[in-house]
């Protein structure tokens, strides 16, 4: 994948929240959350149900808005900017330039249930970045067999297995040559059997390209192969940071030990 020619060599983080509040009503979710993701690294967020993970990725998709502070991908606010000190929107032009950059693959696959695989895969490529049909075509029939499923271009997604319907979402994803890929329990919908398959796939993404991952998982054999990092949240806040063999071997945190076991034992 040609990431590494959009680049260059510089140290600006690829991500960088910014003192991010998020509250939905009165609930605030996420509060003074600070932390960077540097460019091609694979950051694991780990930690209980409701303590912010979907969230997270959700806002760095654009699918939710931040109430306070800032996110910047390339060193560019993604939704909010400080001007003269006061915190103003960025324009949607800017929004959506960025949001270009950034793939999700959901837990519930959330293909278009009235296109065909093929045209799920090219919708994004075509109308976002202006890729002839053509060559969006080309790339997917590539994709697909990189995902294992070179005959389903023109399957509807309901006639699909849910392993199936992920392996295209993956490709979705993956069509857009994101600089950033954000994964959100991308097989905690799946059969077990199915499981390895999915990530399988991801795993090769991982080695053979340069994107920067932001993965929300409870496989944690998986976490800890592909992920430079981990981060433990807990009622929305960083807890614990550092790499897998330290947090997964050696957590510090009570709370991550806690957590660890519980998800381990299941
Ligand atoms: N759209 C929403 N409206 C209201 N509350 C929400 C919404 N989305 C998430 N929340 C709340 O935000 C908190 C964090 O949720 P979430 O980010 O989904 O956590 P996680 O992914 O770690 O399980 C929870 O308390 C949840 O109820
Ligand atoms: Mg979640």
């Amino acid at each position: 994948m040609p990431t590494e020619a959009r680049t260059g060599g510089d140290q600006t983080p690829v991500i960088e929240f910014r003192d991010v509040e998020k509250r939905f009503g009165d609930n605030v979710v996420l509060k003074d959350l600070n932390f960077t993701v540097a460019r091609g690294e694979r950051v694991t967020l780990i930690g209980p149900s409701g303590s912010g993970k979907t969230t997270i990725l959700r806002l760095v998709m654009t699918l939710e808005e931040l109430t306070g502070g800032y996110i910047y991908v390339d060193g560019e606010p993604l939704s909010h900017e400080d001007r003269d000190g006061k915190r103003v929107p960025v324009s949607k032009s800017q929004q959506k330039r960025l949001r270009t950059r950034i793939g999700m693959v959901f837990q519930q696959f959330n293909l278009f249930p009235n296109m065909t695989v093929l045209e799920n895969i090219i919708e994004a490529p075509v109308h976002v970045l202006g890729m002839s049909k053509r060559d969006a075509t080309d790339k997917a029939h590539r994709l697909l067999e990189q995902v294992g499923l070179p005959d389903k271009a023109n399957a509807h997604p309901t006639s699909l297995s849910g392993g199936q319907q992920q392996r295209v979402a993956i490709a979705r994803a993956l069509a857009m040559d994101p600089e950033i890929l954000l994964l959100d329990e991308v097989t905690s919908a799946l059969d077990p059997e199915v499981v390895g398959d999915v990530l399988e796939i991801l795993r090769e993404v991982a080695e053979t390209t340069n994107v920067t991952m932001l993965i929300v998982t409870h496989e944690m054999g998986f976490a800890r192969d592909v992920s430079h990092r981990v981060m433990m949240f807990d009622g929305g806040r960083v807890i614990e940071d550092g790499p897998p063999e330290k947090i997964f071997s050696h957590p510090e945190h009570e709370r991550t030990q806690q957590f660890l076991s519980a998800v381990l034992r299941d």
